[in-house]
């Protein structure tokens, strides 16, 4: 059987670390591609030599020339710039559109079966941009962040109730970060409600760190962002569609009538299986959910707007 193929654009921390976690999980062969000259090359060899002890039979290379990624099944994007402390996602929308679009631009020619996940700040944005570059269909283009910001929420949860973070199941809307718009109702822990084992202001506080997760770690680090949960993120969003696994998983997919959001990306829960984007599940939201969504969703429009006048 011939195995799947993954390219990675940019080999920095959230690149070579999804590139770990596919390797470890046997997922597909590998191709890690970054603009600088050896980067790449150098973390996909080093990787590889890693691969016997893993036991993990996966071809890995690294490489400046997109020839390489031809026909990729999957194509994840992370090159671009990352926070450092005192900035916010959005300072990124310029700098980081301009690499998005020439990177997909890249990709499109030669992998025009793919499916592209995208991970470069300011997230909703960017898929928007590589949608609209690549022109290729809505369910094939989607964007990491749900994962990674449910995933905070779960560990929080997990480490408050002092229960294991296997147990917690629990669902986010909205945009990445700052604009997520939590669901305590669909909050489950082994099933029991959580807000029968919380009390609201501890709820309310989860909910908040959350939200700041990535601040949290921009913070600490100082030169950088967050890379190993949002790597783990976007392979398990690989892994869904290499194994047809129709996980439901909060990603950035396409809306239009979905949530009233008339057109745009946005985070919302979807089935993620053998073609990408299988279905945008739509929830009943009351209306102080559904205020939360569309204050989230005309942010994301504002930053596509943005961008339009800057890149007419
Ligand atoms: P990093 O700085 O470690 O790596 C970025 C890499 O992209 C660098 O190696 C750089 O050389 C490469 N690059 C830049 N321009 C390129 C181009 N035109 N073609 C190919 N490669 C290029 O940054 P890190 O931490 O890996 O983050 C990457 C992006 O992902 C950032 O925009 C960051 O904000 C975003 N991010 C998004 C998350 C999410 O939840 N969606 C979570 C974590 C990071
Ligand atoms: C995060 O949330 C940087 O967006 C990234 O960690």
């Amino acid at each position: 059987m011939t195995r799947k193929k993954v390219s990675i654009i940019g080999a920095g921390n959230v690149g070579a670390t999804c590139a770990h976690w596919i390797l470890q999980k046997e997922l597909a062969d590998i191709v890690l591609l970054d603009i600088v000259e050896g980067l790449a090359a150098g973390k996909a060899l080093d990787l590889y030599e890693a691969s016997p002890i893993q036991r993990a039979d996966v071809r890995l290379i690294g490489t400046t020339d997109y020839a390489q990624t031809a026909q990729s099944d999957i194509v994840i994007i992370t090159s671009g710039l990352a926070r450092k402390p005192g900035m916010s996602r959005d300072d990124l929308l310029k700098a980081n559109a301009q690499i998005v679009t020439d990177v997909t631009k890249n990709v499109v020619k030669h992998s025009p079966n793919a499916f592209l996940i995208i991970v470069s700040n300011p997230l909703d944005a960017m898929t928007q941009v590589a949608a609209d570059v690549s022109q290729f269909p809505k369910n094939r283009v989607m964007g990491m962040a749900g994962i990674l910001d449910t995933a905070r929420y779960r560990s929080f949860i997990a480490e408050a109730l002092g229960v294991s973070v296997a147990d917690i199941q629990a669902l986010l809307l909205g945009g990445h970060g700052d604009d997520m718009v939590p669901l305590p109702r669909y909050t489950t822990v082994a099933g029991i409600p959580i807000t029968e084992l919380l009390d609201q202001p501890t709820i309310d506080a989860i909910i908040d760190r959350a939200r700041k997760g990535g601040i949290e770690i921009v913070n600490l680090l100082k030169t950088g962002s967050a890379y190993y949960a949002p790597s783990a993120a976007a392979a398990e969003m690989a892994e869904a569609i290499l194994k047809d696994k129709r996980r439901i998983l909060p990603c950035c997919a396409y809306c239009d009538k979905e949530y009233n959001a008339g057109g745009c990306f946005v985070g919302v829960p979807v089935i993620l299986g053998a073609n990408g984007v299988e279905k945008v599940i739509q929830l009943q939201l009351n209306p102080d959910e559904q205020k939360l969504i569309t204050e989230s969703i005309n942010h994301v429009k504002q930053l596509t707007t943005q961008l339009k006048t800057l890149n007419p």
